[in-house]
């Protein structure tokens, strides 16, 4: 598998191969599980800090599991499985876009993420644009991760112009989205175009108007594979 996969660690995406790893984080064993990253995926501490704040902050929410969560553009299932590993409910969706783009994936992106979904009873993995998958499924979810993927819409996957889309189409999906997500969502975008305030986040003027986004708290700093720091934010009505 490292053969295969091994060209990921060059991204700055996190790929978890190690059923063993969500083990450990299941059961807080976070001496272990730092260890374990230390020695066989160092460069993968970066989308596990974003993990991690995430989990605490939804345990100082009191937003626990089996709470469901809708994982939009899950890539490579870090946070899908993640969660799934903590007890919550978990649907993640990729469109397979990246793959697309970026020639490093070694085939479909959620085969990856699959190869460890079935440890998971709680874990949902569909291969669809989250626009589809809203339109053909009318799920409700407490917990939405909207990680580093709204940006890309604008300008085309990895500034590809692959994948644009309209502002109007992005207002339907984000429109979508907020009716199906009840409590909170989890938002990051490059920091240039979001700054800590409801009105520069890179997201239409109404979407943070909307019941769903009544503030918006900055909760971890990340760092992106350009080297520059995103923004994690948490997103509530
Ligand atoms: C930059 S990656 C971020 C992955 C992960 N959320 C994170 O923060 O580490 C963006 C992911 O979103 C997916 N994606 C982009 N547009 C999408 C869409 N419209 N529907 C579903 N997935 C999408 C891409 O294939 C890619 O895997």
């Amino acid at each position: 598998l490292s053969q295969t996969y091994g060209s990921l660690s060059q991204t700055y995406l996190p790929v978890l191969r190690d059923a063993s790893l969500y083990y450990l984080l299941r059961d807080q064993d976070y001496e272990g599980l730092a260890e374990q990253m230390q020695a066989e995926y160092p460069y993968e501490r970066v989308g596990l800090d974003r993990l991690l704040a995430i989990l605490i902050d939804l345990s100082q929410m009191r937003i626990t599991p089996p709470a469901r969560v809708l994982d939009i553009g899950c890539n490579t299932g870090l946070f899908s499985l993640g969660l799934a590993a903590k007890g919550y409910t978990v649907v993640g969706v990729d469109s397979n876009i990246a793959a697309e783009v970026q020639e490093f994936y070694p085939g479909k992106i959620i085969d990856t993420a699959m190869q460890l979904a079935d440890t998971f009873k709680n874990l949902k993995l569909v291969e669809s644009a989250i626009s589809d998958f809203l339109a053909e499924n009318h799920d409700t979810f407490d917990i939405g991760l909207l990680l580093s993927v709204v940006h890309q819409w604008s300008g085309g996957y990895a500034a590809s112009r692959q994948g644009v889309k309209t502002s109007a189409q992005i207002e339907e999906t984000l429109a979508m989205l907020v009716s199906r997500i009840y409590h909170v969502m989890y938002y990051e975008g490059p920091d240039e175009d979001s700054l800590p305030s409801l009105n520069a986040l890179s997201l239409p003027r109404w979407f943070c108007d909307t019941t769903l986004v009544q503030q918006a708290v900055p909760i971890a700093l990340s760092v992106a594979a350009n080297g520059e720091l995103r923004t994690l934010y948490r997103l509530m009505r």
